[in-house]
């Protein structure tokens, strides 16, 4: 199976968004962080903003809900084109009813979970989504540092898969650097997210290669 490096516009320049989508054109996905100021103690953008990101962005993107009330937003996303819509497990009771109005729309379904939030009540919801996004920081903000200790609910994830037959990613998402995307690589993550350890670099192209080469070490 691929892996994919889905840089976070999170750390790109709000106001030369254009410019900061074409300097990740090399990665897979541009992974953008919709935060609601409710869900997460800040506040980035929403639909509008999006919308515009999908007009001109040169990569498919990878949506990361950080919001309560999917049922009423996500939809939105999937209908404005986004490839991938992740929404938190935290913030619904319904995540399968959720996930199938996104995939109905034409988007890949993606569940997340915080550092704190167990993943065996998911485990038999997999055959529902197309990704699983497993935070290896507090979602809210960009560069934190990577939290080692979830490392075992890839490791659940991944046997989960296995049983099931199933193609689902596995994503992590806070504090990826060339060192630790090593250790999420080896406990089972396919697709990773990287934001600061890629726009800060002063050479996003060479950070996206080097993180690839990492991942596949
Ligand atoms: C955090 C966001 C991340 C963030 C990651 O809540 O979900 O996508 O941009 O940033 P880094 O890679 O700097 O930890
Ligand atoms: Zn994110």
């Amino acid at each position: 199976m691929g892996i994919r490096i889905n840089p976070s516009i999170l750390s790109a320049d709000f106001v030369n968004m254009q410019d900061g989508l074409e300097a990740i054109s090399t990665a897979d996905l541009a992974h953008v962080d919709v935060m609601d100021n409710h869900f997460v103690p800040n506040l980035t953008f929403g639909p509008q903003m999006v919308g515009r990101i999908q007009d001109v962005s040169p990569l498919p993107l990878d949506v990361h809900l950080m919001i309560e009330d999917p049922e009423r937003w996500a939809p939105g996303y999937a209908e404005l084109g986004a490839y991938s819509v992740t929404f938190h497990a935290e913030t619904t009771e319904n995540p399968v009813a959720v996930a199938r109005r996104l995939r109905d729309i034409g988007a890949r379904a993606g569940l997340a979970v915080k550092p704190g939030t167990p993943i065996e009540p998911y485990l038999e919801l997999m055959p529902e989504f197309d990704q699983i996004l497993v935070m290896t920081v507090e979602p809210g903000f960009g560069g934190q540092s990577f939290i080692a200790n979830v490392m075992p609910k890839l490791g659940l994830l991944r046997e989960a898969r296995a049983q099931l037959g199933l193609d689902v990613w596995l994503q992590v998402d806070g504090g990826i650097t060339l060192d630790t995307i090593v250790i999420a690589a080896e406990a089972g993550a396919d697709t990773f997210v990287a934001g600061s350890s890629v726009y800060n670099s002063g050479n996003p192209e060479a950070a996206i290669a080097s993180l690839r080469s990492a991942a596949h070490s």
